[in-house]
């Protein structure tokens, strides 16, 4: 198999793969490898969409960091794109269904309410690989907005952990993510699975154990029984999703420091950042990322007197509700603070080295919710050189709200794995109209664009409103 590029082989961080650390080794759980399947239609968003809507291009391409959106064809849902993110893991990895003891699925845009969609996706499996293939395989769906994937994530890390033979677990995420056509939230939609496979002794990334979370009961996105597309308080969303991750972000420092993982030099003004050679975050629209990094460094920096005194000679100081006639002023002032910070030499240069390089594939596919902070490490994996030893940080998100924080290490064997070539796939995707897009978004279109060939496809749905799926080999109609 080819070496992937990205990742480095040489002397790792501070012995911190799991190989430096015999004790370690046999309890060590992580990311093996992952395979991302993305629709091959795409909507550029300038051109006809942002003419006919009446938006600048400059806004979509800078102000959101978007420029085409992944579109579903006629044939596919959210346990089609499942099925082949699944079966293209399993063909990389010559891994047999017997293999697999669980599968869970992060899903927020599922196909039934009460048959877990992971059923469907082995039915699907099943047509490849053999009838009953999967009955030792137990599957689970998740369901809390955009953080599902990672709280299966959670779950079954600590299964892998405490399970006494070989199995592999593997968890999905699939999604499509679909507002009001003309709606602020139509030019952030995208469609797409990712799978991981999770094994004891990881090739990629073997995760640290400590996962901090927050959660509040808020009204910024959810989608009530029945609706097809999601309510959105936009603005309040991008304010949720802020407030969660610094409060899962305070949480995860707390425990690493607690669990040695993470030893602050306070002399030094040393941050929990420091220790952190990479962060992702969970991926609405590549522009919130921007937001969110200046958002957990400033909150981070606070911590150390010598990054206050650096901020103050770079961008002022913060302004205080004291030095403020009354809120509305405090406000203004907070937010031209944040304007500059965002925009200050420490922020900009420290963004460069461990955020930029998450978003490169949502620019080109939009939000796939679940799934979109892995969209950001296959992103990381082909636009960055990755050093065995470097620490990641995970900050993922779902509407509702909650947020979880967690860390993982690179792994020597990392630069094993092949490299999934996403950058190259995107470029042979079909481009389509703006009408075409709107009657598959309308759920009007009567057949495919592209007419399905090797893949899964769903072929209807009975009296019962049992859904019925397949797998083609040759082009049909
Ligand atoms: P909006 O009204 O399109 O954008 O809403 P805006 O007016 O706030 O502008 C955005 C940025 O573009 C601003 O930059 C503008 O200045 C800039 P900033 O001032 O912040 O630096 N801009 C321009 N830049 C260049 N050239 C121009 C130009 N014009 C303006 N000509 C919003 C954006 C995200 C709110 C909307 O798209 C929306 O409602 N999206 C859906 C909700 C969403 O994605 N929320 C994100 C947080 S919640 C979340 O992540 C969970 C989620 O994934 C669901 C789940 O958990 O299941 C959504």
């Amino acid at each position: 198999m080819p070496a992937s590029s990205c990742v480095e082989k040489e002397m790792p961080l501070l012995n911190r793969c799991i190989e430096d650390m015999p004790e370690g080794k046999e309890q060590a759980v992580g990311i093996d490898d992952l395979s991302v399947y993305v629709p091959r239609l795409f909507l550029p968003l300038t051109g006809e969409f942002s003419q006919r809507r009446g938006i600048d291009a400059g806004k979509l391409a800078k102000g959101i960091g978007i420029e085409q959106m992944a579109v579903p064809d006629a044939h596919e849902d959210a346990a089609s794109m499942a099925a082949m993110s699944l079966l293209d893991l399993m063909r990389r990895n010559d891994l047999q269904p017997e293999e697999i003891g669980k599968i869970y699925v992060g899903t927020e845009s599922s196909v039934d309410e009460a048959k877990a969609i992971g059923t469907y996706v082995i039915g699907m499996l099943e047509k490849v690989y053999g009838k009953g293939s999967f009955h030792e395989c137990s599957t689970v769906e998740y369901k809390a907005a955009c953080i599902g994937t990672t709280f299966a994530l959670e779950s079954l890390s600590y299964w892998l952990a405490a399970e006494d033979s070989e199995l592999a677990g593997v968890v999905i995420a699939s999604d499509v993510a679909r507002y009001p056509l003309s709606s602020p939230g139509e030019y952030t939609q995208g469609a797409g699975s990712v799978s991981l496979l999770l094994r004891k002794r990881p090739r990629l990334l073997a995760f640290e154990q400590i996962y901090g979370s927050f959660t509040r009961d808020e009204n910024d996105f959810f989608r009530p029984t029945g609706a097809k597309t999601a309510v959105v308080n936009g603005k309040h969303s991008n304010q949720c999703y802020l407030d969660a991750m610094t409060g899962a972000f305070d949480s995860f420092a707390r425990r690493a420091e607690k669990k040695g993982i993470i030893k602050l030099d306070r002399e030094k003004d040393d941050c929990v950042t420091d220790h952190i050679d990479h962060l992702l975050f969970h991926i609405p629209y590549p522009r919130m990322v921007e937001y969110a990094s200046a958002s957990l460094f400033r909150h981070d920096w606070k911590k150390s007197s010598g990054r206050v005194q650096q901020m103050e000679r770079e961008i002022g100081p913060e302004p205080k509700m004291q030095d403020c006639r009354d809120a509305a002023e405090h406000q203004s002032a907070e937010s031209d603070y944040a304007r500059r910070f965002s925009k200050s030499p420490s922020f900009l240069q420290t963004f460069n080295e461990k955020v930029s390089g998450t978003t490169a594939l949502s620019r080109r596919i939009g939000n796939i919710y679940t799934g979109s902070i892995y969209l950001g490490l296959a992103s990381l994996l082909e636009t960055k050189r990755l050093k065995p030893g470097q620490r990641l940080g995970f900050g993922a998100y779902g509407s509702g709200c909650s947020a979880l924080f967690f860390s993982a290490i690179v792994q020597h064997q990392a630069a094993d794995v092949p490299s999934l070539n996403l950058m190259q796939k995107l470029d042979s995707r079909k481009q389509i109209s703006l009408k075409d897009y709107e009657m598959l978004h309308e759920q009007k279109a009567e057949k495919s664009i592209i007419k399905p060939h090797e893949e899964f496809v769903f072929a209807g749905m009975d009296s019962q409103g049992y859904r019925h799926y397949e797998y083609v080999t040759s082009a049909i109609e």
